[in-house]
């Protein structure tokens, strides 16, 4: 899907911004003070209530302000208090060559903060019925990682963040990066799959949203685990 679809569904569905909505607060009350940059971000829908925020995305988009590959981040040393991705590791080639320079460009307590696709036994199943993307649970990070210029920005594996900050956090820990786990949540596990992501259909009112992830909020702690749709991960520089 190209940019320009990706807002149009954006603008047609109030529903999927509702959640998102409910996402972005999640990223907002999880930021520290200080200039912000947010990684891959498309068509400029993240609102972390951040107002010192530089967009960038390996596209040229009306809503980034720059286009620059998250493996070569063209910054000085230690220069940003946070770092959103929302939807984009699971698109990175080489994950850990980013978090390497995320620790670069990251002052000292500040962090990088990330809304990912998140692996569970009932997610798996209906990812792998109705999305393009793949799920690759045997993913192991390349530590001698090389990019490839031409690789599709969409390429993915949707289970990267499952791997590294659930299921096997030893190999996030092979990152040349002083960064540490504060934070590894399941979320979204009713109200977002409704709403159909960035496909055409929804089956879900927006009235509807907020109510459901009231209760949501209550049921994650019991059963994130085994039907979450969403992962959350907080990392900090030491
Ligand atoms: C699924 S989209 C998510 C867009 C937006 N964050 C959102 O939530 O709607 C993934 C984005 O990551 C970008 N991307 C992929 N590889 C990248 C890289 N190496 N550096 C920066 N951005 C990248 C893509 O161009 C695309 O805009």
């Amino acid at each position: 899907m190209q940019l320009d679809e990706y807002q149009r569904r954006w603008l047609e569905k109030p529903a999927l911004r509702a959640v998102y909505g409910d996402l972005h607060r999640r990223m907002a009350k999880a930021s520290m003070p200080g200039p912000s940059l947010e990684i891959g971000g498309g068509i400029g829908n993240l609102d972390a209530g951040n107002s010192d925020l530089l967009r960038m995305d390996i596209q040229r988009s009306p809503g980034v302000a720059l286009a620059a590959d998250a493996h070569r981040l063209p910054f000085a040393s230690q220069v940003f208090s946070n770092i959103y991705l929302f939807d984009v590791l699971h698109h990175l080639q080489c994950p850990l060559v980013f978090f390497a320079e995320a620790d670069r460009v990251l002052r000292p307590g500040g962090r990088v903060i990330m809304i990912e696709p998140g692996i569970t036994p009932v997610s798996r199943l209906l990812y792998g019925m109705g999305h393009e993307e793949p799920v690759d649970m045997s993913w192991v990070p390349d530590e001698d990682c090389e990019l490839n210029p031409d690789k599709d920005p969409y390429a993915s594996n949707q289970a990267i963040p499952t791997i590294l900050f659930k299921r096997s956090p030893h190999l996030f820990r092979k990152a040349d990066a002083s960064l540490r786990v504060v934070d590894s949540r399941w979320l979204s596990l009713i109200a977002y799959p409704l709403t159909g992501g960035f496909k055409s259909w929804s089956l879900i009112p927006a009235e509807w949203v907020k109510p459901l992830l009231r209760l949501e909020d209550r049921l994650l702690p019991l059963i994130g685990g085994l039907m979450a749709f969403r992962l959350m991960v907080v990392l900090e520089k030491e």
